[in-house]
């Protein structure tokens, strides 16, 4: 049997520092993240200076943990492992991201690339994550991808790894950022999506229901009418902020609220924002009649979006498979790309050393 080919993956294009190995796009053999939560969380979001100058005290380390882990290594007099495979290509994340961040992904990913004597690839970090479903062992084509992360909140046609079509995208708030800026509304910290999701965790439906009708209106937003599938956020989050004011007038400081009310309207955001999305990644399934979704993305980590979009894709008149990696997957790492790396690599999609960072989405066909 031939030896498999063995991606490295490197991904730095926000505040999670990863290295991974994956193997003939399958397997993978290890999969690092150091993430940076403690080094932003006094500033209650991630500053760019301060994520690019962690990644590079840390990209070394983890490239080096990454390899051990995996059993592959290059002979060299200071490694005390035999050298069991050799890394076939370097893939990593050149857009969208902080620029400064991407750089010195980037920068490590081109030096190993030159010192190895292997090909280089470029891989679109939402591309990587469009990926992880199929790292997780779902491989059902076509079908939709709905990618809901910090930055990102997209809805795909998957015909395969790499002909993906956009359907829709948001035409404001990333899903993340919304839950990120309701939990600061609300006190509770920083990363905000999981902090609102435990505050949400076990408040009864009733006391679910505060934005309700936030989720109908959505549906007609201005940017909306042109394509159905297109998301708005900004509507959703401008309603909790009038809410914890006590009204939509003039301009003055939130509502000092009780713990339970702060529950309350956590959980009604996180009931409204999961109908969002809900609802329009279903619409999407029976727009393009394919009966298969798959998500992803750090939003995908949400226990209600899990829950209720399984209960209700089951309900649909075609039942609709849909498909969750675990959290380790959704969430930012450098396995999804390395994996996604291997069907560039086969079809000989390399790119040059002058490969450049992109800070800007770039729309998928
Ligand atoms: O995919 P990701 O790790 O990074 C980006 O590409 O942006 O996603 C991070 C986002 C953050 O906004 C974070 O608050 C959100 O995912 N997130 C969650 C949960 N876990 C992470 N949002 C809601 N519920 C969660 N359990
Ligand atoms: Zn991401």
């Amino acid at each position: 049997m031939s030896n498999p080919t063995l991606i490295l993956g490197i991904e730095s294009s926000c505040d999670e520092t990863a290295a991974a190995i994956v193997a003939d796009g399958r397997t993978i053999l290890s999969n690092v993240v150091a993430s940076q939560f403690d080094l932003h969380r006094p500033f209650g979001g991630v500053v760019p200076e301060v994520a690019a100058r962690a990644h590079c005290e840390r990209v070394t380390a983890l490239v080096d943990e990454a390899l051990v882990a995996a059993g592959v290594a290059f002979d060299s007099p200071h490694n005390p492992l035999p050298t069991l495979h050799c890394v076939s290509a370097v893939s990593v994340v050149h857009r969208p991201g902080l620029v400064g961040a991407l750089l010195v992904g980037m920068s490590a990913a081109k030096a190993l690339a030159l010192a190895w004597d292997v090909p280089l690839i470029g891989i679109d970090h939402i591309l990587g994550h469009v990926y992880a479903p199929a790292l997780a062992g779902f491989a059902r084509y076509p079908h939709v991808s709905l990618i809901v992360s910090g930055g990102h909140t997209c809805l795909y046609r998957v015909t395969s790894p790499t002909e993906i079509e956009t359907l829709g995208q948001t035409c404001d708030d990333a899903a993340g950022e919304a839950f990120d800026k309701v939990a600061t509304m609300l006190g509770l910290g920083f990363p905000g999506g999981p902090a609102l999701a435990k505050a949400a965790e076990s408040v009864p439906d009733s006391e679910r229901q505060i934005f309700r009708d936030v989720v109908n209106a959505s549906r007609t937003h201005a940017g909306e009418a042109e394509n159905p599938l297109d998301f708005s956020f900004s509507g959703l989050k401008t309603a909790v902020y009038y809410h914890l004011r006590g009204t939509t007038r003039g301009r003055g400081a939130l509502r000092a609220i009780s713990d339970d009310e702060r529950r309350a309207v956590a959980a009604s955001f996180e009931e409204a924002a999961c109908a969002i999305m809900a609802g329009k990644a279903l619409a999407a399934c029976r727009q393009e009649k394919i009966a298969a979704l798959a998500v992803s993305g750090g939003v995908a980590c949400n226990a209600r979006l899990r829950a209720m979009l399984t209960e209700r894709a089951a309900r649909e008149r075609n039942a609709i498979e849909v498909f969750f990696p675990p959290p380790s997957l959704c969430t930012d790492n450098a396995a999804m790309s390395a994996g996604l790396a291997y069907h560039y690599y086969t079809s000989g999609k390399f790119s040059g050393l002058d490969l450049e960072v992109d800070a800007t989405p770039k729309r998928a066909r």
